[in-house]
Formats: C-alpha cells, sequence, structure tokens
C-alpha cells in the first residue's frame, strides 16, 4: 500500500490531484485510517507490532504528501511569476497626444509679446447688445458702417458680437485710466464663407487709454507687435481708414519677410485713436453705473487684428475654412509640435 500511495503521490500533476490521493490514504475513512481502526480487533500481542507498522506507513505516505505538496506550490508560483514577468527593455507604448490649435498657438505669441509689454489680458462676452457693440461705438443705427458688419441677430433683440471692439467700452466701463489692455476672443460676421472668409473667426483687440498718448505711440507699438512676430528687421505700413470708434483711423500691414525668401506685405488690421464720442459714452455708461466720469478729456488708442492671417501664412494654410473644419489630417499636424 505505501508502494502504490508513493507512486500516486509522485505521479499527482496538480494540487487538487493530491488533495484526493490524500483522502484516500490519511482522510478520515482513508485506507491506512481504516487500517488503523481495525487494530482493535487484533489479539493484544499483535495489535503493537501491527500498530508500529501502520504508524510508519502513515508516516512515509504523510511525508511523501507534504514534499509533492511543496514542490506543486513552488512550480504553480514560478509559472505565476513567469507569466507576469514584465520586459523592461521594452519600447514603452505611444500616448496619444494633443496638441494647440495653430489660432491659439498664434494668440499665445501675441499675448506674450503684449504681456511683455504690460498689457492686461482679458476676454469678453460674444453674445452682445446692440448698445455696446455699435451705439458706443459712434457706430448710430442709420449708420453705413452697420453694413460692412452683417450682423447675426439673436431673437431677443441681442447679437454675436461682430468685432472684439465693444470690449473697449466694458473695459473702461470698469476701470479707469491709465490702462493698457488686450482682448481675444471669437468673433461673428454673417457673411458668405469663402477661402479668406468665416462666419466665425478670431481678433485680438489692444487699447491703450492715459493722458497725451498719441498716434507715434500707436505706431510704436504696432512696429513692437511686429518686430515680436518676424523679427528685429520687420516692417510696417499704415494707410489711412476708416473706422466710427477712431479718428484718425489707418489699416495696418506687417512686412513678412523669411530665409526661404518668402516675403510680401500682410495686411493685419485697423487702428487709430479713440475717438471723444466712445469716451463721452463710456463716460455715461459709467455715470449710469455710479462711478465718476474719467474718461473726457483723455486720449488712446485701439487696434484690432485676425490672428487667422498669421496662421494661415506662418502654418502655409491655405482656406481658412480649414481651421474649423475639424478635419483630424488638418489639426493632427499641429500635435505635440510648438
Ligand atoms: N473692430 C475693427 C474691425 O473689426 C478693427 C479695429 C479695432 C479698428 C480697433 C480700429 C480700432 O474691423
Amino acid at each position: 500500500m505505501q508502494h502504490e500511495a508513493i507512486q500516486e503521490i509522485a505521479a499527482a500533476g496538480s494540487l487538487e490531484t493530491l488533495q484526493a490521493v490524500k483522502t484516500r490514504y490519511v482522510g478520515k475513512s482513508g485506507l491506512v485510517t481504516k487500517e488503523l481502526g481495525a487494530l482493535g480487533k487484533l489479539p493484544p500481542e499483535e495489535r503493537r507490532a501491527r500498530g508500529a507498522e501502520i504508524n510508519a506507513v502513515r508516516q512515509a505516505i504523510q511525508a511523501a504528501l507534504d514534499e509533492r505538496e511543496a514542490a506543486l506550490r513552488r512550480e504553480a508560483l514560478d509559472a505565476k511569476l513567469a507569466g507576469e514577468a514584465i520586459d523592461v527593455t521594452l519600447p514603452g507604448l505611444p500616448l496619444p497626444a494633443g496638441g494647440l490649435h495653430p489660432i491659439n498657438r498664434v494668440y499665445e505669441d501675441l499675448v506674450n509679446i503684449y504681456e511683455r509689454l504690460g498689457y492686461a489680458v482679458v476676454e469678453g462676452p460674444e453674445v452682445e447688445d446692440e448698445h455696446h457693440n455699435f451705439e458706443a461705438l459712434n457706430v448710430p443705427w442709420y449708420h453705413p458702417a452697420r453694413d460692412l458688419q452683417d450682423t447675426f441677430w439673436l431673437e431677443d433683440g441681442r447679437l454675436l458680437r461682430t468685432h472684439t471692439s465693444p470690449m473697449q467700452v466694458r473695459y473702461m466701463v470698469d476701470h479707469e485710466p491709465d490702462l493698457k489692455v488686450v482682448v481675444r476672443g471669437k468673433v461673428y460676421r454673417y457673411e458668405a464663407t469663402d477661402a479668406t472668409h468665416e462666419s466665425m473667426f478670431h481678433q485680438l483687440e489692444g487699447l491703450v487709454v492715459g493722458d497725451g498718448i498719441s498716434m507715434a505711440d500707436l505706431k510704436g507699438t504696432i512696429a513692437e507687435m511686429a518686430r515680436g512676430l518676424y523679427g528685429a528687421g520687420a516692417r510696417v505700413r499704415f494707410q489711412p481708414s476708416y473706422y466710427p470708434f477712431v479718428e484718425p483711423g489707418a489699416d495696418f500691414a506687417v512686412y513678412w519677410d523669411n530665409p526661404r525668401g518668402e516675403s510680401k506685405w500682410l495686411e493685419l488690421g485697423g487702428c487709430g485713436m479713440i475717438h471723444p464720442n466712445v469716451f463721452k459714452a463710456v463716460d455715461d455708461l459709467r455715470e449710469a453705473q455710479g462711478k465718476p466720469r474719467v474718461y473726457e478729456g483723455k486720449t488712446g488708442f485701439a487696434f484690432g487684428l485676425g490672428p487667422e492671417r498669421i496662421a494661415m501664412l506662418k502654418y502655409k494654410i491655405p482656406d481658412i475654412r480649414y481651421f474649423y473644419a475639424n478635419d483630424p489630417r488638418v489639426i493632427g499636424q499641429f500635435r505635440g509640435e510648438l
């Protein structure tokens, strides 16, 4: 019996099989246990010798069981460790990386330039009222300039701002001069779209107000921005233009030059000296809020430009509509790149 038991123990390939063998021989009603139970029926003189014999068998089987169990447990652990092994030399999995939208990259360049010059940076509401978008900016309802900015009207009489200039008014109502601020954000125009026109696009608006601010300050500021964007050799050009909220008003362009030999004048935006009617409208709004009139008699300048134009040139994007079509083939090209 001992021989058979040892063979079965050695052949047990798993802890379950080994447990079955254990039960068969040394379990409560196992073969060895039964033999021990039968001792009582033997005559006393045989009992001692037979008892010693069976106990020896039982101990031998138990020892074999323990040894096999330990071996099987070791094997199972080894297999588990091998299965869970990590090869630290394998290359890592690539993580999907996002990236900044090209318009935000350009905004970042612009905002950095103005932050260095000490400007505050703000945003403002895209849903505006007529007063801030037009009236307070010296554009009365009958003014032909309203046709220049075809407007998305909302059912409640409000509108989607057609430019960031209403933030000039809001900022001045909330702050006293001297001030320097740039406004970034989306604007909307109800017009046919083509390669250079979208019904939603972006603007960066600048506003500086103080004592004795002049056109020379405005030109110097735009020139400084051009150098920040295109390097020390950048040039700027101003030509007279009309915006109701500035007088005089101008359009400005920067000469864009790069080592690949590409260069051209890039029409960037409009600017001018704040019209006295704007200061008056701001003081009226301030007065209605119980704030002191502090703008009449001040001077200042404002400018507005479109980051889309800069981004199209910088990243060679031929059609403004690519920016907002969310085609991953376009946007994916800006992944992780700075
Ligand atoms: N708001 C004007 C536009 O959208 C740009 C501008 C801003 C012009 C500030 C002059 C001064 O076209």
